[in-house]
């Protein structure tokens, strides 16, 4: 079909819910990062955060810095190979900088630690980390975050291949406003 809607089965938040609870996330980060002398920095990991991170930081009512990362793990299958790859590191320097990592989902946990070791490394003084979705069955890694980092996440997220609002499944369906299940007849 080439219509985008008829390849989802089921929508599990729609566009309101989503905003609704960037909202909050944006209004707790905003509030925990008033009293720091220096600016956060928001980073995106490519490609899957690029509509949430636009989101929130339009959302967080403090001077805050952009920038991405690039990491990929599951080429244009829907299974993790255990080895993400850095193949685009920041532009800013973060040494001495309080950064939040900004993800669209948190599966394995292999992509952040492998993140959080590589941004520790550079002197980040806070590592935090700001998932859209979080699914803790699937976890393999657990990570730790750095110095006051906090970990916020807007919904938990049950064990489906979810698409939609970055998420994709080959490199499509991210440009979905909300989250959904594919039809399984779209995975062939
Ligand atoms: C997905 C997702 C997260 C990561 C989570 O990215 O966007 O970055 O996997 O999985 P993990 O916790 O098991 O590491 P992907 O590698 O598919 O790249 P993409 O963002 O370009 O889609
Ligand atoms: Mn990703
Ligand atoms: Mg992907």
């Amino acid at each position: 079909a080439t219509n985008l809607e008829d390849h989802i089965e089921k929508i599990l938040w729609t566009e309101q819910q989503i905003s609704q609870r960037v909202s909050e996330l944006a209004s707790q980060i905003t509030l925990n990062f008033s009293s720091c002398k220096s600016a956060p920095v928001a980073v995106g990991v490519a490609t899957g955060a690029f509509l949430f991170l636009a989101d929130l930081v339009r959302k967080i009512k403090l001077p805050i810095s952009v920038d991405f990362v690039r990491v990929e793990s599951y080429g244009s299958g829907t299974v993790s190979n255990g080895k993400p790859k850095i193949s685009c590191d920041l532009k800013i320097d973060v040494t001495g900088k309080h950064v939040i990592l900004v993800e669209d989902i948190v599966d394995t946990g292999n992509t952040l630690s492998c993140l959080i070791a590589h941004l520790k490394s550079k002197g980040a003084s806070s590592i935090s980390v700001c998932t859209l979705l979080d699914k803790p069955s699937k976890r393999k890694v657990n990570f730790e975050l750095v110095g006051e980092g906090k970990f916020y996440r807007g919904f938990e997220c049950p064990d489906y291949f979810v698409v939609g609002y970055g998420l994709d499944f080959a490199e499509l369906y991210r440009n979905l406003p909300y989250v959904g299940v594919l039809k399984p007849e779209m995975y062939s």
